[in-house]
């Protein structure tokens, strides 16, 4: 791999995103040598830290993400990371950072690249992108700047943060992150899809029923309410991972894989969102709230959460296209924290007729995202001894030793970043139109709230989400296949 010289500034350096993900991942971009003896990393965050202490931050979240790791590696990767006491807010302190920036420019020969990554709080992605715009902290290189979501509260926050992104940075300068783009089973949709003439001819209205998208999580809230308030599963996985996967489920085919084309039709495809009304989102959304057990808390209960709060940690509805290879085809969603297990998975439920053999049962192609990364297809086929319908699944897995190989998200993603590829990355006219949506659901439920008797669908914690989930559908024939 080509070793790209940089100087990257973490704006978060000392919380859980950095410590989790970025820090473990930047290390394996460092073993294949894609960043060596040219990059330093500055971490910057208001606790005073010294360079001495986040390098031991660091070598621990290698330690903590890896079974075996090279300590003289570690020991060299840890150097190049500076640590900066940076207040968001107080000019001065970007008028520092860009001077050190500047001195590891010159040390490390970075050739004035910066890469900037917003990785804190999102209310101060907006201080933080004019701050860098009225101090001029960009270089002579590129300048590349990496935003986590969520990137706006609705598309008039969203507007005004990419505004000030602008003025700073080009569009296609700007990373918008969402780690569901890096991850395995989501990169094989495109292929499953346009590889596969047994899927490709039937991936139509004529042969489709629905698809069914469940992003389940096991984890409530934990520390997060005081984020989570603000949010609400809309926001927090709808509005950036849900739609991203229907997209690539419903585009139409691109021209070639070059960023460009996968982008274009990906747009063609967010240009015809049926965005719903009123009517649809009372018919086909519901949103729900956990309640508590004997050991855990209800959502209310949780830290930082009102008492009274509407805020929902479960939602499901549907999304529908005009246009597409799946137009008019209802594609269904549900996420929900407090679930029986973590499962991502999507479900492709085709259509079938009475036939012969009278009960068959549907036959659905499944691609399971996490825990267990798979594809499969459930078949009917003959019992043995005796008259019926039997099913299997006909199943495309990883083996162990492959499973290993599978790179995280994260460093999937980062590497995708230095080497100028935003093919998996949200594009600013697709994310305005996932805003579209959610902005129509969300003033439909705070319009419901103000009535005083909001519809909030409360459910027990560790079983599949609330009941009300099952009233979504179009017709009386349709049903949850992951049960
Ligand atoms: C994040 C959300 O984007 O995705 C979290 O903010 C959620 O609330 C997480 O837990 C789920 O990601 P994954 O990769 O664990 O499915």
């Amino acid at each position: 791999m080509k070793n790209i010289p940089v100087v990257m500034i973490i704006f978060g350096g000392s919380g859980d995103l950095a410590h989790r993900k970025l820090y473990p991942a930047l290390f394996n971009l460092y073993e294949q040598n894609l960043i060596h003896d040219n990059f330093a990393v500055i971490g910057t965050a208001r606790r005073p830290w010294s360079h001495e202490y986040l390098r031991g931050q660091v070598s621990d979240a290698v330690h903590e993400t890896h079974d075996k790791v090279n300590e003289n590696d570690l020991k060299d990767f840890a150097s190049h990371f500076y640590y900066q006491s940076h207040d968001v807010t107080n000019v001065e302190h970007y008028v520092t950072l860009k001077k050190l920036a500047q001195e590891l420019d010159d040390h490390y020969s970075a050739q004035g690249n910066r890469i900037f990554y917003m990785a804190m709080s999102p209310r101060f992605f907006g201080t933080i992108a004019t701050h860098i715009n009225d101090q001029h902290l960009t270089s002579t290189g590129f300048n590349r700047v990496v935003v986590e979501k969520p990137f706006g509260h609705d598309l008039k926050s969203a507007e005004k943060l990419n505004k000030q992104i602008n003025a700073s940075f080009k569009e296609e300068d700007v990373f918008r992150i969402d780690h569901y783009l890096g991850k395995e089973m989501v990169q094989n949709i495109l292929p499953l899809r346009f590889t596969n003439p047994l899927i490709k001819n039937i991936w139509n209205p004529k042969s489709i029923k629905n698809i069914q998208v469940t992003l389940a999580e096991r984890l409530g809230v934990e520390a997060r309410g005081g984020y989570y308030e603000t949010s609400g599963a809309m926001r927090d996985m709808v509005q950036n991972h849900i739609f991203q996967i229907v997209t690539l489920l419903a585009m139409p085919e691109p021209k070639d894989l070059s960023s460009t084309s996968i982008h274009k039709a990906k747009q063609e495809l967010l240009d015809s969102l049926i965005i719903p009304d009123d009517d649809e989102i009372k018919k086909h959304f519901v949103r729900g709230q956990y309640l508590g057990s004997d050991s855990t808390f209800a959502y209310k209960q949780e830290p930082n959460v009102d008492k009274n709060s509407t805020t929902e940690t479960f939602a499901a509805g549907e999304i529908k296209f005009k246009k597409g290879p799946v137009a008019g085809v209802p594609i269904y969603f549900r996420t929900g924290k407090e679930f029986k297990e973590k499962k991502s998975r999507i479900d492709i439920v085709l259509k079938h007729r009475s036939n012969l053999y009278g009960q068959a049962h549907s036959n659905n192609i499944t691609i399971e995202i996490e825990p267990n990364m798979q594809i499969f297809i459930t078949i009917n086929g003959k019992k043995i001894t005796e008259t019926g319908i039997r099913r299997e699944n006909l199943a495309y897995t990883f083996s162990k030793e492959e499973k290993a190989l599978i790179p995280d998200g994260y460093e999937r993603l980062l590497h995708d970043i230095f080497v100028n590829d935003s093919t998996n990355f949200t594009h600013w006219s697709e994310l305005k139109r996932y805003w579209q949506f959610i902005d129509a659901v969300e003033d439909d439920w705070r319009k419901e709230d103000k009535t005083g008797n909001p519809q909030i669908a409360q459910y027990l914690p560790y079983r599949m989400g609330p009941k009300e989930a099952s009233n979504i559908f179009e017709t009386p024939t349709e049903h949850w296949i992951y049960e």
